[in-house]
Order: structure tokens, then C-alpha cells, then sequence
């Protein structure tokens, strides 16, 4: 490989010189940040931080992966995003996103779609399978899913939503909870009154992503409107968006009140991080993981992944996974590009165990480096 790898700075980190990121994070008690809640009286999330869901990537192998490298750190699961329309034709893709195991409970399956009588009948099933809580995905921006009325379209169709969650209320004896935007657009941000109009409707939980439809990922999510819609609603409020290192989610949730927050991507780049927001909590600044032992953790994805998939599934999810894990290690362009072209898991791990073996340059970058935001 051309270039060394090394660490990289987090990607929008305030202070990114190396000189800042060896400094020791700040100290900080976070023992008074409410560590707990409960769904619909009977789905206890504790600790209160969530995986989000992400389609692509939360499968019950990425979710068992995450539940054992951070024990008892990780309050709830959610799968990716599955298809109301795919369950009714019975496609067995779609039944498989239903698998999981049974140390992933709590485990929360989210659905989409828009028709009232196909999402009853796929909470019924998921409801049969084992779920503790259904999801209604209102923020899903991807055009095939809108166009179609479901995902971020809900956020449009208040009275459709509402025909859904009634729906829903005649069939499941377990709570069910929608995962929203802040609202389609800058001229339409609806979080609050589709809280509202949710919780009217017996949503038991509402988890909000602070970004429009039409932002997809773009700026940053509105952790204000977030704490709004704490205010408006009394059923849990749990915030998503851009929870980029363990201390954010426990200054998000001490400062805007939320119950809860979800990790998405930063979960990719750090699998480790609900282990280090519960040492936060406990007063133990995290150490900073070495480039060794990120590679580690590349390696033992690959080895779940073929172990716990069909080899073509298998190689396909390890070459998505590990260019995301390896995105943020400076100079793993080289080796994510290698990866990507290589025929097998076992090629995919000698080459990990290769660049593993190299020396760690001087400059090694503790990652993430501390951010000061909040202190
Ligand atoms: C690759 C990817 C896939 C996602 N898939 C879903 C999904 O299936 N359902 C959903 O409600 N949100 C989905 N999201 C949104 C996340 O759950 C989360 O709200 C968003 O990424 C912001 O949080 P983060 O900054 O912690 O990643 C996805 C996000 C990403 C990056």
C-alpha cells in the first residue's frame, strides 16, 4: 500500500490536529443523565441508547455483532427497514430481514409502506416472530419508498398515518412506535404535530431524525426541534443525528430532555461506542482504540459474516461493511479499495491481518479525537 495507515481524524471534528486529539478528554460526570425508559409500560430500554436502524447494515448478524462487543450497553435494536408489500407476497428476502436471535431483545422490527391492512398484517407477523416493539419508518427519503406513499411521505399524509396506527392497535398486544423526520421540507417542518397526531394514535414511542426529507443527510440534525417535540408529546422521545462520539448522546439527552438517542453511522466507524458511553456515565473516560485493534474488529465482522451467511450474501454485506469500518483510517483508501475487488472472505481477512501486521506510524491519531463542543 502506498500510504501508511494510520487513524483519522473524526470527519467534522472541531479540534482535528493531532496536537488536540492527543489531549485527554475532558472529565466530565454524567451521572445525573437519566439512564432508562420504558415503551408502551412494558419494553424496558435500558440504557437508553439505541442502534438505529440502517438499512443494508442492521441485520441480526450486524446486530448481534454490536450487542456483543458492547455488553449491556446497547437498550434496544432496530432492523433495517422491511417491506410491508414484501411480506404479503411472501418473499423470502423480506422474511429473512425478520430473523433474529434471541439475545437481541429487546429488539424493535421497523416496517414500511402505506397501506393500513398490509402494515396490521406485518406487524401481526412480526408480532408472531417475536418482535417487543413495531416501527413505522416516516423518514425513509428514498424515492422508490415515497413515491410508493411510505417512508418520509407520512410525514405529508397525516390521515394515512393515522389509518396505520390504528390499524396497528387492532392487531398487536405489543406497543408500536414511529421513527420520523423533522418534516419534508424547510416550508414544512411537522415533526411536533406529527408527534402529536402519532401519540393520538397510541404510538408508544417517537424517535425523531432532526433532518427533512429533502436534506437526506445533508447540514445537521435539529436537536431543537427534537427537544420541541419532547415538550409536545408524553410517550418516550428518542433523538437521532449526528451522535458522533459517546459523550454526544449524553449531552444530547441531558440537554434537550429526550429519553433516549439512537447511534446510526458513528456505530459503523466506532462499533465500540455504546461500550464508551457507558463508561462515560460510569466517570471512565474511554481510551482511545489503536489502529490494531479496529482492524480486529474488521476482522472479526468478516469471520461473523462468513460464518453466519451464504458465501455470496456473505461476501457482498462484508465488502459494504468493511469499506465503511476502514473509511476512517487514514490512507485506508488503498486498502478498501483491495477489499473491494477480492473473491473471497478469506482473501478479505489475510489482507486485513496484512495491513494489521505493518508498523503504526508515529503519527498514529487516537480516534475519535475529543470534541469540545460540549464542555
Ligand atoms: C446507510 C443508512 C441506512 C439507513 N436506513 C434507515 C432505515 O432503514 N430506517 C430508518 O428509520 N432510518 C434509516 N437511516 C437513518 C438512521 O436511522 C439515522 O436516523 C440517521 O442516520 C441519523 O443518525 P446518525 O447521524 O447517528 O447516523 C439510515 C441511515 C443510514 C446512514
Amino acid at each position: 500500500m502506498a500510504e501508511a495507515l494510520s487513524i483519522r481524524a473524526w470527519d467534522g471534528a472541531v479540534e482535528a490536529t493531532p496536537e488536540a486529539a492527543r489531549r485527554p478528554a475532558p472529565t466530565a460526570a454524567y451521572g445525573d443523565v437519566p439512564a432508562a425508559f420504558t415503551i408502551g409500560g412494558r419494553v424496558r430500554v435500558t440504557p437508553n441508547v439505541v442502534l438505529a436502524p440502517m438499512s443494508g447494515i442492521t441485520d441480526s448478524v450486524y446486530r448481534t455483532l454490536i450487542k456483543d462487543l458492547n455488553p449491556g450497553a446497547v437498550g434496544l435494536v432496530v432492523t433495517e427497514l422491511v417491506s410491508i408489500e414484501g411480506l404479503a407476497r411472501r418473499d423470502p428476502r423480506t422474511f429473512g430481514m425478520l430473523r433474529h436471535v434471541p439475545r437481541e431483545h429487546p429488539l424493535s422490527i421497523q416496517l414500511f409502506g402505506s397501506d393500513p391492512v398490509r402494515m396490521a398484517e406485518a406487524a401481526a407477523i412480526a408480532q408472531d416472530l417475536g418482535a417487543d416493539v413495531v416501527d413505522v419508518n416516516c423518514g425513509c427519503p428514498v424515492p422508490k419508498v415515497v413515491k410508493r406513499g411510505g417512508g418520509a411521505e407520512l410525514m405529508r399524509q397525516g390521515p394515512v398515518l393515522g389509518a396505520i396506527l390504528r390499524a396497528l392497535r387492532g392487531v398487536l398486544a405489543i406497543p408500536y412506535t414511529v421513527k420520523i423526520r423533522a418534516g419534508w421540507d424547510d416550508t414544512s417542518r411537522n415533526a411536533v404535530e406529527i408527534a402529536r397526531l402519532a401519540e393520538g394514535e397510541g404510538a408508544a414511542m417517537i424517535a425523531v431524525h432532526g433532518r427533512t426529507r429533502l436534506q437526506l443527510y445533508t447540514g445537521h440534525s435539529d436537536w431543537d426541534l427534537i427537544a420541541e417535540v419532547k415538550q409536545a408529546v408524553r410517550v418516550p422521545v428518542v433523538g437521532s443525528g449526528d451522535v458522533e462520539q459517546a459523550a454526544d448522546a449524553l449531552m444530547r439527552v441531558r440537554t434537550t430532555g429526550v429519553d433516549g438517542v439512537m447511534i446510526g453511522r458513528a456505530a459503523l466507524a466506532q462499533p465500540w461506542i455504546f461500550r464508551d458511553v457507558a463508561a462515560l456515565r460510569a466517570g471512565i473516560v474511554p481510551r482511545p482504540v489503536t489502529l490494531a485493534e479496529r482492524l480486529a474488529t474488521v476482522d472479526m465482522v468478516l469471520a461473523r459474516l462468513d460464518a453466519e451467511l451464504p458465501p455470496e450474501a456473505a461476501l457482498g454485506r462484508a465488502r459494504g461493511l468493511a469499506c465503511r469500518m476502514i473509511k476512517f483510517i487514514r490512507g485506508g483508501g488503498a486498502l478498501r479499495e483491495s477489499l473491494t475487488r477480492l473473491p473471497s472472505i478469506a482473501a478479505m481477512r489475510d489482507q486485513v491481518a496484512r495491513a494489521a501486521a505493518a508498523p503504526e506510524p508515529d503519527d498514529d491519531i487516537p480516534t475519535p479525537p475529543p470534541r469540545l463542543l460540549f464542555h
